[in-house]
């Protein structure tokens, strides 16, 4: 489990992004579609906070409208506090300066988001040129700086060199290089090593710790990797069918998983230890709802073997499950019959509750 540099109990920790009541819903050809309903999340400084869930269950959704990356087909209703400033409906020249300098992406794919014809130091140096003012001198060797930041051997030499003749993980540190040229606040890396292999991901998912660490970045990562999640979040947010169904502390939901579908995810994964890249979301039977068909409804019901009338008649509300109390930093979920199970940490990289 990783030790965030922020979160000390004794210390309440300070909010850099505050996300409440945040839906998003697409105008599409056959109608209205709902992708994100009413999330609720939290970031504190030096914070890593896992988003988890089966693909199409709104995480990317939900990251892009933060940056005001949806397209305009979409939206976006309630409320994204960046250290104060409103994210949602704010104008493009906001968001443009937002974007790089306090709150940057990194992506599965660094092939699509670097310029083939560029050397990686020209496009490291092209950001701080735009975003910092730096002379073309000062942001070359700022760029050999980032290299030698994200793990990048013999930067000086590398900076001169073209994406392609970087391996993947290699680009993706590039990527991130970029991402926190400005010193962001906030990084959201949506399946930022689902493309590498798992030697290169642990690399990538070091480098991304040691930002938190050095930097004190709050990052926000997506993934489809339980093992991502236990290798390197503080706390995990499960999404199912653009809602969020669980949040806890990493080691409170490995070893007490309330909602059935958390618990039915643990418990579908067939690795005893968990490692990056080894431990992709199992398929749970069945096919996750059309949100918008069961408003009133728990919508994980077709697929819960625990489900009953009351689940099928009022979607449950998100609520403190046992001892976690209601803060941010709390255990919450919301389903009308939690699992009961404990699960064994000593089979998980989890350390138990301090
Ligand atoms: N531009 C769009 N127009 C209409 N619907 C969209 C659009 N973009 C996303 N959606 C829908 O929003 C829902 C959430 O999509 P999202 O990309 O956030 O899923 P995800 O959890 O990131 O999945 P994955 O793990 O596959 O990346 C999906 O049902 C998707 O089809
Ligand atoms: S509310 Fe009911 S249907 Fe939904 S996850 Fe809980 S037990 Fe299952
Ligand atoms: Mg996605």
């Amino acid at each position: 489990m990783s030790t965030s540099t922020a979160a000390r109990p004794e210390e309440p920790a300070e909010q850099v992004l505050d996300v409440r009541d945040l839906s998003v819903t697409f105008r599409t050809e056959s109608g209205t579609v709902s992708a994100v309903d009413h999330v609720d999340l939290s970031l504190a400084r030096g914070e890593i906070v896992g988003v988890v869930g089966e693909s199409g269950c709104g995480k990317s959704v939900t990251a892009m409208s933060l940056g005001g990356l949806l397209p305009g087909s979409a939206r976006v209703t309630g409320s994204a506090r960046l250290h104060g400033t409103e994210l949602v409906g704010a104008s493009e020249p906001v968001l443009r300066k937002v974007r790089g300098r306090e709150l940057a992406y990194i992506f599965q794919e660094p092939m699509s988001s670097l310029n083939p014809v560029l050397s990686v130091g020209r496009q490291i140096a092209e950001v701080l040129q735009v975003h910092e003012g730096l002379s073309r001198k000062q942001a070359r060797a700022r760029a050999v700086e980032l290299l030698a930041l994200v793990g990048i051997p013999s930067p000086a030499t590398r900076v001169d060199t073209y994406p392609h003749q970087l391996s993947g993980g290699m680009r993706q540190r590039v990527m991130i290089a970029m991402a926190v040229a400005c010193g962001p606040q906030v990084l959201v890396a949506d399946e930022p090593t689902t493309a590498l292999d798992v030697t290169v991901q642990a690399g990538i998912l070091e480098v991304l710790r040691d930002l938190r660490d050095r930097l004190g970045t709050s990052i926000l990562i997506i993934t489809h990797d339980l093992g991502v999640i236990a290798d390197i979040a503080d706390r995990v947010v499960v999404m199912y069918a653009g809602r969020v169904v669980e949040r806890a502390p990493v080691h409170e939901l490995f070893a007490r998983p309330r909602h059935q579908y958390t618990a039915g995810l643990l418990a579908a994964s067939p690795t005893p230890g968990r490692h990056a890249g080894t431990d992709r979301l199992q398929e749970i039977p069945g096919l996750v709802p059309v949100l918008s068909t069961q408003p009133d409804a728990c919508t994980f019901a077709d697929r819960c073997h625990a489900a009953d009338d009351l689940c099928r008649g009022s979607a449950p509300p998100l609520e403190p499950q046992g001892g976690g109390g209601t803060s941010a930093a709390g255990h919450v979920a919301a389903c009308w019959h939690p699992s009961t199970e404990t699960r064994t940490l000593a089979a998980t990289n989890q350390e138990p509750a301090r």
